[in-house]
């Protein structure tokens, strides 16, 4: 865009922003065919319902708007199976702008607004008309008018003010005070007897919930680098375990499938885990997307090439990515034939929404799937449960050969299973781990490392480099100091944050992630804090993290699969560290139901806090910081894991406040002599 046209829009932005809900109905807009849509939503609602979902359509509009409205949102249930009210996507750009672009009266609410852009943007939202920021249902609104309303209350409060969001839907500024959240956000909370899959079809289509995924409706998204970092953690880890004689991926291949919002990270994670990777993508525009970006290098829809240029990758030992457009089980029945070595496989697709466009059948087109899936719900779903048969049984070929598969945390096997593939062992487990369980629990979260991340408010890139110039001096500081059972996460995670600029991770706003343990997070927190009181970094810095981490989420297929003690299906865990984040100072605070492995699967929760340089914000951030890890720590440990147990004995030492009960460990033989 050209000067003129960028403050143009910038003119229109504020305008708009101020207006809200506008008094004229602007123009319809036509439906654009370019844009990456929203799979049709299976029609659930019956005539009562439909009429319902209109009436509580309408609320958000003025009487005299109606007549026009009614016939065109009742089309859009018709053709979408929801109401996007696509007449009110503004005009002007959604994108990390600069803080102070935003019309605010309190610097907190105009961060909020910048964050929940970004996850908004088209180059960053996977389908932004319908304010899905990915996982194929992971919403910011349920609609344009939620958007808009939610815009103008956030451009006009004040630091005595919270607003109370409930799934997308504004209920309304209410008084309370400075270290209030400035927004709490629930989204799906449901009866927990509503909560099957289809009662988000219906209740969301009735509009009055949503699924917000995890960083979608928390608007702490920060596009596929987000998880390029957990990613390159995981497949290094997952090297590391298949290693011989210590020896790295080199020449080592990793075959996954989606290159979708946070899945498009795996081709560039295993690049710089060092192997040579092969991603598939059934969705051409999210493969195109994802190549032309740069996250993976080569794009083929011939298999015969495919496996050609992955032989010559493998034997030249090129850290090279590679994706196939196509159905993955197409992939790995073709891999299953051939005589190539599969070291290690995964799978993210988006197996949490297995019937509703996260999960594509074989023999299909990524079209012709998607109109099946409204037309024929039932046909779609037998079709997909075949599809995951022949899926598992390539899988189970390939690991009788040798590869090391684990679940990314998509609920492939939980999905897997309940398709009837055969993936279960003689014991009626799971024939493969999580990667939660093998890797990421006991090697990073037991010991309170979890995906911490900060976005520079001025967006500019030039206070990232700073940031991470701040990061991995205090990094190195700690790691001199660090005892053994986490030192290789502090130099892991110093590797990256070096290398982490040279990588180019943007897109969207200037925000970087690394993995740190409560110290770690604090004193990064603090010393970014102190910069921007220097005027080192020139704007507030939004701290933050992904739920899924050490104690945001309560998920037994993913998060907590690595907890045994039978609480693995409890939540108090995801709904105590939210509460205790809102009132320790974090600006705001989200809590959700779905994310990762499905709706009614998990409870999680998030934060964001805003450093502003004030001494105010160095307090909140110490006492926030430290329950936001500890929480997780302190009941990993009382579920008996080693490292969480070692960890909190740690921190109580370093806080003598900190008070945690124990477990007191049994003799397994007493326990069997007891129960015969
Ligand atoms: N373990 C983790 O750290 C982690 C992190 C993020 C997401 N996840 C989970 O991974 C999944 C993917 O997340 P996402 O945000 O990328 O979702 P997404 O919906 O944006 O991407 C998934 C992609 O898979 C593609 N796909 C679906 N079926 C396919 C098939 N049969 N063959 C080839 N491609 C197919 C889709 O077209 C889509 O682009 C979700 O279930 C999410 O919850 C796990």
């Amino acid at each position: 865009m050209t000067d003129t046209a960028v403050q143009n829009d910038l003119e229109l932005f504020q305008k708009t922003v101020l207006e809200g809900i506008p008094n004229d109905l602007p123009p319809t807009r036509a439906y654009d065919p370019n844009a990456d849509h929203a799979p049709k939503r299976k029609e659930i609602l019956n005539a009562e319902e439909k009429k319902l979902a209109l009436r509580n359509a309408l609320r958000y509009f003025p009487k005299e708007q109606h007549a026009v409205l009614a016939p065109e949102f009742a089309q859009e249930l018709k053709d979408f199976g929801r109401i996007y009210m696509y007449r009110f996507r503004p005009e002007h750009k959604i994108h990390a702008r600069r803080i102070e672009d935003h019309p605010h009266r309190t610097i907190q609410a105009a961060a909020i607004m910048l964050m929940l852009s970004n996850n908004l943007d088209d180059a960053i939202a996977q389908h932004p008309h319908e304010l899905i920021t990915y996982g194929g249902n992971g919403a910011v609104f349920q609609n344009w008018a939620q958007y808009r309303i939610t815009m103008k209350y956030l451009a006009e409060m004040t630091d005595e003010q919270t607003l109370a969001l409930y799934s997308g839907h504004p209920m309304g500024l209410f008084p309370s005070h400075k270290d209030a959240p400035r927004v709490v956000v629930t989204n799906g909370m449901m009866i927990p007897n509503y909560s099957k899959p289809d009662d988000w079809e219906k209740f969301n289509a009735l509009g009055v919930t949503q699924y917000g995924q995890m960083t979608a409706g928390s608007f702490m998204y920060i596009g596929p680098q987000g998880i390029v970092h957990g990613t390159a953690i995981t497949v290094m880890n997952a090297g590391r375990k298949i290693a011989e004689h210590g020896e790295g991926l080199e020449g080592k291949l990793f075959v996954t499938a989606g290159l979708g919002g946070m899945s498009g990270a795996q081709p560039k994670a295993a690049k710089i885990a060092g192997s040579v990777s092969i991603t598939a993508e059934v969705n051409p525009k999210a493969a195109q997307k994802r190549h032309e970006q740069g996250w993976v290098d080569e794009l083929f829809t011939d298999l015969d090439e495919l496996l050609e240029r992955t032989r010559t990758a493998m034997s030249n030992k090129e850290a090279v990515s590679l994706a196939y457009e196509g159905n993955v089980v197409d992939l790995w029945e073709r891999l299953a034939e051939s005589e190539i070595t599969v070291h290690l496989g995964t799978d993210q697709t988006s197996l949490h929404n297995p019937w509703a466009g996260g999960y594509y059948p074989a023999g299909l087109s990524y079209e012709e799937s998607n109109a099946l899936m409204a037309s024929d719900p039932d046909a779609f779903k037998e079709k997909v449960k075949d599809t995951l048969k022949r899926h598992v049984a390539a899988i189970n070929s390939l690991t009788a050969k040798g590869m090391y598969f684990f679940d990314y945390g998509n609920a492939f096997l939980l999905e897997a299973s309940r398709a009837g593939a055969d993936i279960m062992k003689a014991d009626g487990r799971f024939k493969y781990a999580s990667y939660v369980q093998d890797i990421m629990g006991p090697m990073c979260f037991d010991f309170g490392f979890g995906p911490f991340r900060w976005v520079c408010t001025s967006s500019d890139p030039k206070d990232l480099d700073v940031t991470d110039g701040i990061a991995a001096e205090v990094l190195r500081e700690l790691a001199a100091v660090a005892p053994d059972d986490i030192r290789q996460q502090m130099e892991d995670n110093i590797q990256w944050i070096e290398a982490a600029k040279e990588n180019k991770l943007v897109v969207g706003s200037q925000a970087r992630i690394l993995y740190a343990d409560a110290e770690g997070r604090t004193q990064i927190a603090a010393a970014f804090n102190e910069a921007i009181k220097s005027g080192r970094i020139s704007a507030p810095v939004v701290l933050g993290r992904d739920h899924h981490d050490v104690s945001g989420t309560d998920s037994p297929f993913r998060e907590t699969s690595n907890i045994y003690d039978g609480s693995q299906f409890t939540a108090d865990m995801a709904v105590q560290n939210v509460i205790g984040d809102a009132f320790r100072g974090a600006t705001w605070v989200s809590l959700h139901n779905g994310g990762g492995v499905g709706w009614g699967e998990v409870i999680n929760g998030g934060f964001g806090m805003v450093l502003d340089g004030s001494a105010d914000c160095d307090r909140r951030l110490r006492s926030m910081l430290f329950w936001d890890v500890n929480n997780g720590i302190a009941r990993r440990s009382w579920a008996r894991n080693d490292g969480a147990m070692t960890a909190i004995q740690r921190a109580m030492k370093a806080t003598p406040e900190l008070n945690v009960t124990l477990p007191n460990l049994v003799d397994d033989e007493l326990i069997a002599n007891a129960i015969k």
